[in-house]
This record gives structure tokens, C-alpha cells and sequence, in this order.
């Protein structure tokens, strides 16, 4: 339990050294940690994987497509650009894949609102870019 705490308050303070939550968004993420010890952040819907991946292996490109990028990139929502587009994606993947990890990570607002991270608070850049191989991936 104490560790899991721990775990849990480390990802808290990652989160607000990199995105910097208002007071009142600290205060709800505090809410919802303290009961059960585990951190749910908004746009998460991988509740409790999100505690289990700090210092573990990091999520695969495919799991963090699944719990954060479907939402909107199964969809096309939003003028997303759908997995398995290929002509959309790969106008996208002229601009060269670093510019599209840095786009998927920083957020990217040209026809539609893509937030910084899919929303994935909890995910690294890393696994945010392994999400971005595995759509193009899956979008030749
Ligand atoms: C709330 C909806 C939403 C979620 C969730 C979301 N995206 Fe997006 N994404 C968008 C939209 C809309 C665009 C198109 C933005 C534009 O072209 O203006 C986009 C575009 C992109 C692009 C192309 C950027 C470019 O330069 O053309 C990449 C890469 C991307 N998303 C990666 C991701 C990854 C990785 C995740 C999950 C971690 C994710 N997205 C989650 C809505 C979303």
C-alpha cells in the first residue's frame, strides 16, 4: 500500500513538473488518489495501469493506442486521422516522424484539436512515439 502511495504520488509530481496543473486540477487528482491509492488522470481510461507502469516496463505503442489514441484515431473524431488511412497518414508522414512524435507529444492543432499527449498524462514520450509507430504502422 505504502509503495503503491509512493508510486502514485511520484506520477503526481511528474505530471505537474511537465503540465503544470492549476491548483483545482491538483486538488481533484489529489481526491481521487487518496481513497484507493491510485492515480486515475483524466483521459485515462487504463485506470490502475497508469500506477503499475511507473518504473515498470514501459506500455507498448499498441496498449498506449488502445487506452489513450483510439478515442479519437478509430474514429477519425474530430478530423483525426483514422489508423488505417493510408492517403491521410501519409501526407502526415511527409513532414517526417520526428515532426509527427513531436506533434503527438506537444499536441497539434491545424484542422482539428490533437491535446498533447492523446491526454495520456501518465504515458512518457517515449511510449507517446511507440503509439505514433504503431498507427503509421498499421496505416501503410
Ligand atoms: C481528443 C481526440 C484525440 C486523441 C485522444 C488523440 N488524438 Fe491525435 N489527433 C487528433 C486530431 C483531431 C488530429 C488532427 C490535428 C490536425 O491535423 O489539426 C490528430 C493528429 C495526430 C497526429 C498527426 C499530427 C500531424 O503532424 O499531422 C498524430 C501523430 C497523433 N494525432 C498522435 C496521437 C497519439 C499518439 C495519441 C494517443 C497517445 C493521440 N493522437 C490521441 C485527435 C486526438
Amino acid at each position: 500500500m505504502l509503495k503503491k502511495l509512493a508510486a502514485a504520488f511520484g506520477l503526481v509530481m511528474v505530471c505537474v513538473s511537465a503540465w503544470a496543473l492549476t491548483d483545482k486540477q491538483m486538488a481533484e487528482v489529489e481526491s481521487r488518489i487518496q481513497p484507493a491509492g491510485k492515480v486515475c488522470l483524466q483521459g485515462d481510461n487504463t485506470c490502475g495501469a497508469a500506477v503499475a507502469s511507473v518504473g515498470g516496463a514501459p506500455k507498448s505503442g499498441e496498449d498506449v493506442y488502445k487506452g489513450s489514441c483510439q478515442g479519437c484515431h478509430a474514429s477519425g473524431a474530430g478530423g483525426a486521422p483514422k489508423v488505417g488511412d493510408v492517403a491521410d497518414w501519409g501526407k502526415r508522414a511527409e513532414q517526417g516522424v520526428d515532426t509527427l512524435h513531436k506533434h503527438a507529444i506537444e499536441g497539434f492543432n491545424n484542422i482539428g484539436m490533437m491535446p498533447p499527449k492523446g491526454l495520456c498524462m501518465s504515458c512518457s514520450d517515449e511510449e507517446v512515439m511507440a503509439a505514433v509507430d504503431y498507427m503509421l504502422e498499421n496505416s501503410k
